[in-house]
C-alpha cells in the first residue's frame, strides 16, 4: 500500500479508544470509520470529523476500508465479521483471544485461501509481542514447551499474597478497585482466561489445533497467603501458570497454580506482567514479558499488525494447523500438599499409609508452628508422580474426617521454563 492506509475499527472501548488516539496520530494511516453499538453515546471530538461512525457492518464495508480492525470482543458477532471481511479479500486484525482461540486454524485458511492476513498479536500477552516472535524469530526451531504466566489479574492477586499476606478476597477486591479485574473476575480467576490463551499459543507454536475447552484448568481461588510461607521453605513460590507441551502429533497441557522456583523468570514476574518461555529443540529457552493488558499496552500491538499490514509485511510463513491428536494433563510431576487439619495424633500415618499404597513416595512434611491445633495447616511434598496417580490418593484422604478444608494439591514446576515437563 503506498496511500495512507485506511483502517476501520469494530469496538470503541478500552483498547479500541487507544487504536484510535494511536492510529489518529499517524500520518501513513487514516481512521475511515468506527463501528459501535449505540454508537451515538460513544462519538467524541478528538476523532477526525470525517470519519463515519456507524452501528452497521456493511456500512463500515461500505468504507473501502484496507483493515478491518476487530476490538469488540466476544465469539459473536466477532468471528462472522472477522470471515466476511475475509472473504472480501480485506486483512484482519483482532486482540480476541476467544475467536482465535476457537475459530483460528479455519479463518486462517480463510485468509490464506483469499491471499489476504488474520493478525492477532493483540490476544495473547497484550503489548508482548509473543506471537510475531514465535512465527518468524523461532520459526527456524522445533519448539517443545511453551509456559506462560498469561493473566495479569491472577498474578496482581498471588503477588498481593506473596508480598503483604494478603487474603485471597481482599487481594481480589484491590484488583478490581484498581481496574485490572472485572466485577465478574471468574474468568480469570478460574482460569478460562488463560485456557483461551493457551490454545492460541498451541496452535502459533506447534501447528496444532485444540479446543480451549479440553485444556484442564485449576483455579487460584483455593491458594491462601499460608501457601506462600510453605512454598518458601520449598525454594519456591506460587504463579498461575499456563503450559503446554508437544508430544508427538497431540499435546499435555494445563493452566492452574503451581510452585516455581524462586529463582525462576516467573517469579520475578510481579503485579499485572505477564511472561512467556518457549523452548526449542535447538534454541533452547527464550523468554518474552512485558505488560500484559490495559488499553494502550494491547493498542501496541494491535496498530503494529496493523504498520505491518501497511507496510506489506504482515503476512508471515504459512503454518499447516492440524488437529491435535490427543490432549491430556497426565504430566508426572512433585507435588505439593496443603492439609489443613483438627489435629489429632495418627494423622501423618494415615496420609503416609494411602500415599504408599498408591506407590506416591514423600519427600518431606513440613509444619509451621503457632496454629491453632482446630486449624491446623501442614504441607506435604510428593516426589515426581502421575497427577491422576495424586488425585486418587487424595480422594482417599479426603473421606477422613480431620480435614477443616479440602486438601490443595499443587504441582511443582521447577524449572518448567527450561526442560519438559515429562522429564520431571
Ligand atoms: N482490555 C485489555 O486489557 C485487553 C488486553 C488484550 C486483549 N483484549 C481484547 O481486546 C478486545 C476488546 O477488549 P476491551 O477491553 O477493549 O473491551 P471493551 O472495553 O468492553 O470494549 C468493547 C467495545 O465493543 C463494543 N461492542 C461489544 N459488542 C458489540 C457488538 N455486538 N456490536 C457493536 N459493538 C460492540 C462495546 O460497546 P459497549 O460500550 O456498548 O459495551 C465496547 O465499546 C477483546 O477481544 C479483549 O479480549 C483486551
Amino acid at each position: 500500500m503506498t496511500s495512507r492506509c485506511r483502517v476501520a475499527l469494530a469496538g470503541f472501548g478500552t483498547v479500541g479508544r487507544s487504536v484510535a488516539r494511536s492510529l489518529q496520530e499517524r500520518d501513513d494511516v487514516e481512521l475511515v470509520a468506527i463501528l459501535n453499538r449505540e454508537v451515538e453515546r460513544k462519538r467524541v471530538e478528538w476523532i477526525d470529523r470525517r470519519t463515519t461512525w456507524t452501528e452497521s457492518f456493511d456500512d463500515l464495508l461500505r468504507c473501502r476500508p484496507d483493515v478491518f480492525v476487530e476490538l469488540i470482543g466476544g465469539r459473536a458477532p466477532a468471528a462472522d465479521w472477522i470471515r466476511r471481511a475475509l472473504e472480501a479479500g480485506i486483512p484482519v486484525v483482532t486482540a480476541n483471544k476467544q475467536v482465535i482461540a476457537h475459530d483460528g486454524a479455519s479463518l486462517l485458511g480463510l485468509a490464506a485461501a483469499r491471499g489476504t492476513v488474520l493478525r492477532f498479536e493483540g490476544a495473547v500477552a497484550g503489548g508482548v509481542p509473543v506471537i510475531r516472535a514465535i512465527e518468524s524469530g523461532l520459526a527456524g526451531d522445533a519448539l517443545t514447551l511453551v509456559a506462560g504466566i498469561l493473566n495479569g489479574t491472577c498474578n496482581y492477586i498471588l503477588t498481593r499474597m506473596e508480598r503483604d499476606a494478603a487474603p485471597f478476597d481482599e487481594a481480589l477486591r484491590e484488583a478490581q478497585a484498581l481496574g485490572f479485574a472485572e466485577a465478574d473476575a471468574s474468568q480469570d480467576i478460574d482460569g478460562l482466561d488463560a485456557q483461551a490463551k493457551l490454545a492460541v499459543l498451541v496452535m502459533v507454536a506447534f501447528g496444532l489445533q485444540v479446543s480451549p475447552a479440553a485444556l484442564a484448568v485449576r483455579s487460584i481461588a483455593t491458594v491462601g497467603p499460608v501457601d506462600f510461607v510453605y512454598a518458601k521453605r520449598l525454594g519456591c513460590t506460587i504463579r498461575q501458570i499456563a503450559w503446554a507441551e508437544r508430544i508427538g502429533s497431540g499435546v499435555r497441557a494445563a493452566v492452574g497454580p503451581a510452585l516455581v522456583a524462586l529463582d525462576s523468570p516467573f517469579a520475578g514476574v510481579g503485579g499485572s506482567g505477564n511472561l512467556v518461555a518457549v523452548h526449542g529443540r535447538s534454541g533452547g529457552t527464550t523468554t518474552f514479558g512485558g505488560r500484559g493488558a490495559g488499553g494502550d499496552p494491547t493498542a501496541v500491538a494491535v496498530v503494529s499488525d496493523v504498520l505491518a499490514i501497511a507496510r506489506g509485511t504482515g503476512s508471515v510463513p504459512a503454518v499447516q494447523v492440524r488437529c491435535a491428536s490427543i490432549v491430556s494433563a497426565d504430566a508426572a510431576t512433585p507435588c505439593y500438599v496443603r492439609f489443613t487439619v483438627a489435629d489429632r495424633p495418627g494423622i501423618i500415618a494415615a496420609l503416609a499409609a494411602v500415599f504408599a499404597r498408591h506407590d506416591v513416595n514423600i519427600d518431606a512434611v513440613l509444619q509451621e508452628p503457632g496454629y491453632p491445633p482446630h486449624e491446623r495447616p501442614f504441607i506435604v511434598s510428593l516426589d515426581a508422580a502421575p497427577w491422576p496417580v495424586v488425585e486418587t490418593a487424595l480422594g482417599e484422604i479426603e473421606r477422613m474426617e480431620f480435614h477443616v478444608q479440602p486438601p490443595l494439591a499443587l504441582p511443582v514446576l521447577t524449572g518448567v521454563e527450561d526442560r519438559p515437563v515429562a522429564t520431571f
